[in-house]
């Protein structure tokens, strides 16, 4: 799908309002400057969720929910990114601009269609498979894996023929074309000039949205291919990211799931495009693969629009373990009455394909029925390291489903997941949610009914997290901080992501902080910018809150010049100053005021 341009995200956090929002869906109440209510993210009787106007950000004490108004729809309304935004902007009576526009939008008459090259690709490949000199071996290759010419042909398989520049001939016949192929990422650009192609000798899956049209491609080797020498090439290889395919959002095979089954009980999550074709040549039409990474909240989502049943299959080893518990933690958020999902391990060394091989359907089939329960997969793995024989290990048990449950909507589902924690930990059900919903520390719970954010960790913070949470509170205050360019060498943890703050709101100063910190949205920095700008101070005081910031600052400014004096006088232990460094050395002596047994006139020349 096309990208949301970034100064539609900023006009449109600028012009809503999260307190509207969330009244219409959670009846707020006023309580000094911020408005409150009972969390509609967990259970409770008294209010503990915090909705902050001038932050355009809410907070719940009790579970730890916090967001911008695009996170609360997206976890109220279950919905994904691109639909918060269009809910929001339909309330703001705004319309979404697109940055690649969708083909019912005209397009500039001489921008090319990236459907449409990408639809001409797919065509040649599915001809070359045909026709190509070259085309036997992977026919014979496609034979020999056991697939169906009529599989093939309606997940659209084709082939790549070797060499270098057989798409880029038959397709881009003008420079622009060719750069439109380049920016599909079906030509790789040379340094100087021109293009070749990325998928060689290879036989091409083409990956469909949920139209139907090709966004990318999959490409797997021959097993018998020369291409490239004797470097040995990836078995895969996939389109890269572009303005029409993100890996984070897209599943390979949903479109041809959907169009091969009326109605989808249930989709079949696995890795690989092999597996999906090779479980549909055995009658299994509804699986699909992500595309390389994990199982996202967005993939979920999407495959919970289709189906209220998902089962993931993994490889019975340690890694497909791992995986598992991740996609569990990132299942959590969408889980609810209504939804299943499972959890199904193969033996070890088998993927779907040659298990089904091995089975056939039905027992692939019977496999699935008899695989784990969320709730089943979720008690083995806390389990897995307590021992609910002692008393220790039963702590620790609700130690560790805490932060699973808080991430869980309250509901049905929750609440038979905690009267089970309750039976392992052998606790009733409302002594475990009192304990599930009490802060993490002490300190915090003393806080937690105060109509404050956070309070400043006891820790002594560092001037740069003191530098963001103030900034984050107050945007404004980046127009007095000076070029944050001169604390590039410094290398500190965190320094990048101030410095690139600094000069975001340098550059638009109206921003106010969930317009800010949603530039993050897609990067590791955002849960880590969510927290920092939960903090509030004791008291809203203007002066006080500039008095810090630039007190960060001037600690940075300080150990900014010491790092740079003790570089300067390193190298001139050495004699390596020139005449311009010897002086900026003696200058730097005289402000940071130094050893004073160092006499710097006795700088070795
Ligand atoms: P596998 O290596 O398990 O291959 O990769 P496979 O699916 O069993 O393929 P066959 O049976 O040998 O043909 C699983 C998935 O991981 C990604 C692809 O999406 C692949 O389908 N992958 C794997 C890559 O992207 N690049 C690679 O080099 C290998
Ligand atoms: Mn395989």
């Amino acid at each position: 799908m096309a990208r949301i341009p970034q100064s539609f995200i900023d006009e449109l956090m600028n012009r809503i309002d999260i307190v509207e929002v969330i009244d219409a869906r959670v009846p707020l109440k006023k309580a000094g400057r911020e408005y409150t209510a009972c969390c509609p993210f967990h259970n409770e009787k008294t209010p503990s969720f915090f909705v902050s106007p001038a932050k355009q950000f809410y907070h719940c004490f009790g579970c730890g929910a916090h967001g911008t108004a695009i996170g609360f729809l997206m976890e109220y309304d279950h919905l994904a990114f691109p639909e918060a935004v269009e809910e929001l902007a339909r309330q703001a009576g705004l319309e979404v601009p697109r940055e690649v526009r969708e083909s019912s939008r005209p397009r500039p008459k001489d921008e090319p269609d990236l459907y449409a090259l990408l639809a001409r690709a797919d065509r040649l490949y599915r001809n070359w498979l045909r026709q190509a000199p070259e085309a036997k071996r992977a026919v014979d290759y496609l034979k020999q894996r056991g697939l169906s010419g009529e599989i093939a042909a309606e997940y659209g398989l084709g082939f790549a023929p070797p060499g270098w520049e057989n798409l880029r001939q038959a397709l881009a016949d003008s420079p622009r074309t060719e750069q439109a192929l380049v920016t599909a990422g079906m030509l790789i650009p040379k340094d100087k000039g021109g293009a070749y192609d990325r998928f060689r000798d290879r036989i091409m899956f083409p990956i469909r949205d949920r139209r139907g049209r090709t966004i990318a491609f999959g490409g797997r080797i021959l097993p018998d291919s020369s291409e490239n020498g004797d470097k040995k090439p990836a078995k895969y290889l996939n389109s890269p990211e572009t303005p029409l395919f993100h890996k984070g959002r897209e599943l390979y095979g949903l479109y041809e799931a959907r169009q091969a089954l009326r109605d989808i009980p249930r989709l079949l999550v696995v890795e690989g495009y092999m597996d999906v074709v090779s479980l549909a040549q055995f009658g299994i039409r509804y699986a699909v693969a992500t595309l390389g990474t994990a199982t996202t909240a967005e993939h979920l989502h999407r495959l919970f629009r289709v189906a209220p049943e998902v089962v993931f299959c993994f490889d019975g080893d340690r890694a497909g373990r791992e995986a598992a518990v991740r996609a569990l933690e990132n299942a959590l958020p969408v889980m609810r009455e209504g939804r299943q999902i499972r959890f199904m391990f193969l033996p070890e060394g088998e993927d779907p394909d040659t298990r089904i091989r091995t089975v056939g359907r039905e027992a692939f089939e019977a496999e699935i029925g008899n695989s784990l329960t969320f709730s089943e997969f979720f008690f083995q793995h806390l389990e897995a390291a307590a021992d609910t024989g002692t008393i220790d290990g039963r702590a620790q048990l609700v130690q560790r489903a805490r932060p699973l449950l808080a991430r869980m909507p309250p509901g049905v589902f929750r609440h038979l997941l905690l009267q089970q924690l309750g039976r392992l930990a052998r606790l009733e059900a409302e002594e475990l949610e009192r304990l599930i919903a009490a802060p993490d520390k002490p300190a915090r719970a003393a806080q937690a009914k105060r109509p404050a954010w956070h309070k400043a960790a006891p820790a002594p913070l560092s001037p740069v997290r003191v530098a963001l949470m103030r900034l984050l509170h107050r945007p404004a205050l980046a127009s007095e901080a000076g070029d944050p360019a001169r604390f590039t060498e410094l290398a500190l943890p965190g320094l990048d992501l101030l410095q690139e703050v600094i000069e975001i709101l340098q550059k638009n100063p109206h921003l106010n902080t969930s317009a800010l910190i949603e530039r993050w949205r897609e990067s590791k920095h955002f849960p880590h910018l969510e927290k920092l700008a939960l903090w509030q101070p004791e008291v809203d005081d203007a002066e006080g809150l500039r008095a810090e910031f630039l007190g960060a600052l001037a600690r940075l400014d300080q150990q900014r010049l010491e790092h740079r004096y003790d570089r300067l006088l390193a190298r001139s232990e050495q004699g390596r100053l020139n005449e311009e460094e010897k002086q900026e050395l003696k200058t730097l002596f005289a402000t940071l005021n130094r050893d004073k047994r160092l006499n710097p006139d006795g700088i070795s020349e």
